[in-house]
């Protein structure tokens, strides 16, 4: 069967990011099945209506990996029970002009970690409203969030999270061949 062609943005954008670890581990459990192409968000200048009919290239480029993806996979960290805004200026980007906002009908899975109990519950929650707005097909069930381990022994998530992940994967590609437009 044919790859699945996903974009994939990363809410993290240190150097040591777990979220950026988690997208690593996401991508490496869906490649036999998905082409994940991560758009570095932090490439973006700040969205300014001045320029929105004639961005720079990479809000160009951004606009055509979002045209000529099969799906959406956001990584998301939690920012003070929300999501960062760097992810907030990619969204905002991608929603522009009035009347071309790329991520219409984009069918997609939201996940992300942060290392407190909740796990990036209320990022979630509020990106979650921000996509129903762009009128993004998100995967309602199963929801995924990972309080991050202290130590990564091997470099690999523990077995009951690697399983839950991978659930996780098999869901959003079943969600993703039967919503893409
Ligand atoms: C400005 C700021 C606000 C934060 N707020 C929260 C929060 O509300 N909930 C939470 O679980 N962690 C919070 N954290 C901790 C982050 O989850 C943690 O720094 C995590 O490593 C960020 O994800 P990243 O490593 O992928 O960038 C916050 C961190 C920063 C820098």
């Amino acid at each position: 069967m044919e790859k699945q062609r996903i974009l994939g943005l990363v809410g993290g954008i240190s150097k040591n990011s777990i979220n950026q670890k988690l997208f690593d581990f996401f991508k490496g459990l869906a490649e036999d099945r998905m082409d994940i192409v991560q758009f570095d968000i932090k490439t973006l200048p700040f969205y300014c209506q001045d320029i929105e009919y004639n961005p720079p290239a990479e809000v160009k480029s951004l606009k055509d990996m979002i045209k000529s993806s099969d799906g959406l996979l956001i990584v998301t960290p939690e920012y003070n029970r929300s999501f960062p805004g760097v992810l907030k200026n990619a969204l905002d980007w991608g929603s522009r002009p009035s009347g071309e906002n790329s991520w219409n009908r984009m069918p997609a899975g939201v996940i992300g970690t942060s290392p407190g109990a909740i796990g990036t519950f209320g990022a979630q929650s509020q990106l979650r409203q921000v996509l129903n707005l762009l009128n993004v097909r998100t995967m309602n069930q199963p929801e995924f969030y990972l309080s991050f381990p202290k130590e990564l022994p091997d470099n690999r998530l523990p077995e009951p999270s690697l399983a839950f992940l991978r659930k996780y994967v098999d869901a959003f590609c079943d969600w993703i061949r039967s919503n893409k437009s």
